[in-house]
């Protein structure tokens, strides 16, 4: 399939590979993704603590292994990997060794414990964690056209967009299985019924709103707003890269559990225009692809998932590591004042990593490798 024209059109997959890890690619600024948005990992020091909780939990299920690895996955500047290790028993960190898997160069003045590293380490026993890797795992887009078909999106460097050839081979049967567009010669769904006058954004559910008006691209289709007679300018980001990255770093476990936590959707309630879109200096902007903004969609996290996985939001992941935004109780305040201010502090920052409509809603992946599921509470899968 013809995916790059000399004219400078190509495929958002290659583009946005060359976009954020090219030799002038966003991720090789120095500044590194903290410079332009707030993680979990950013947001509070509980966030570290909790995930070591859940290592100690691992390492539990693991019965005490001599060495306990905590792989940090896409670690931007290692953030996570050095939170974790300082947040573990001296026990547990005595035996743990920490590796960070990074496209972007070792930042200067890292714990040198911390190995850094281009992939996974092979065959380790332990917990790997990505935190919002793969929504910027690169991959391309589709759009329906006026016939009813589904279409590459090409994009220039300056994030002008044109159709390109027909979805084919194993995208289309991923799109078939995960992210079905309406108005698509055999796709299952039935197209939206007709409301009284031009549908509007405002006529879809809130989760699935397309951003407010003012961002280009991504929510209106290259061919305008939303049309539900025919399908035209439904998109789908085909998840296909992220579902082979996902399963080839669980791969690199030999034993323990791997984690993923990031922006989600789950079939059924797909986001109707797809979700790509930019962050620059702390804001959303539209997703150029010239090295200048983060680009970033959604994931589609239950088309990643393999036999033996569990899906949950970060608000019921984090409950159950005993991260809650309970306020102190009001007799701290006279008995130890400094004791409830500190405590006031950590509330604030926890409800904000367990927030509706914020971090909270984050979808969190379990996937245990040779070991039962080891974080309690939440739905268990019936397979
Ligand atoms: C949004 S940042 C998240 C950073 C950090 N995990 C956090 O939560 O603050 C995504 C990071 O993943 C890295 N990354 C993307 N693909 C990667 C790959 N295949 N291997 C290693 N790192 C990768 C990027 O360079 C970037 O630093």
């Amino acid at each position: 399939m013809k995916r790059e024209s000399a004219g400078g059109v190509r495929g958002w997959r290659p583009a946005t590979e060359e976009a954020l890890y090219g030799p002038s690619g966003f991720y090789r600024r120095p500044e590194g993704p903290a410079g332009h948005f707030r993680t979990s990992v950013h947001a509070s020091p509980l966030f570290a603590g909790a995930v070591a909780r859940l290592l100690c939990l691992v390492d539990e299920a693991l019965a005490h292994p001599a060495e306990l690895a905590f792989v940090d996955m896409g670690a931007g500047r290692g953030e996570l990997v050095t939170g974790v290790l300082k947040a573990l028993p001296a026990e547990v960190a005595s035996r743990a060794r920490g590796y960070a898997v990074e496209r972007a160069a070792r930042p200067a003045g890292l714990d040198h414990r911390i190995e850094w590293l281009p992939a996974p380490p092979a065959d380790v026993t332990g917990l790997l964690f990505a935190n919002e890797w793969l929504d910027n795992v690169p991959l391309d887009v589709a759009e329906v056209d006026a016939e009813g078909t589904a279409r590459l999106v090409l994009v220039r460097e300056d994030g002008t967009e044109v159709l390109g050839e027909p979805v084919a081979g194993a995208e289309a049967e991923w799109l078939a299985r995960w992210w079905p567009l309406a108005g698509t010669p055999g796709s299952p769904l039935p197209l939206p019924e007709a409301p009284d006058g031009p549908p509007t954004p405002e006529d879809l559910p809130e989760e699935v709103r397309p951003p407010a008006a003012g961002l280009q691209g991504p929510a209106q289709g290259l061919h305008g707003p939303y049309d539900p007679h025919a399908g035209e300018g439904l998109r789908a980001e085909i998840g296909l890269p992220r579902d082979a990255a996902w399963a080839a770093a669980v791969a690199s476990l030999g034993r323990g559990l791997a984690v993923a936590v990031d922006y989600a959707h789950f079939a059924g309630a797909r986001p109707p225009f797809g979700t790509l879109t930019g962050f620059k200096d702390g804001r959303e902007t539209a997703p150029v692809p010239d090295g200048s903004c983060d680009i970033t969609a959604h994931v589609a996290l239950d088309a990643c998932a393999l036999p033996g996985a569990r899906l949950l939001s970060q608000r019921e992941a984090l409950g159950a590591l005993g991260v809650s935004g309970e306020r102190p109780s009001l007799a701290l305040a006279s008995t130890d004042p400094t004791a409830y201010v500190r405590a006031l502090a950590g509330a604030g920052e926890a409800a904000e990593l367990t927030a509706r409509g914020g971090l909270g809603d984050f979808g969190w992946l379990l996937q245990p490798v040779g070991i039962p599921d080891p974080l309690p509470g939440g739905e268990r899968p019936s397979t």
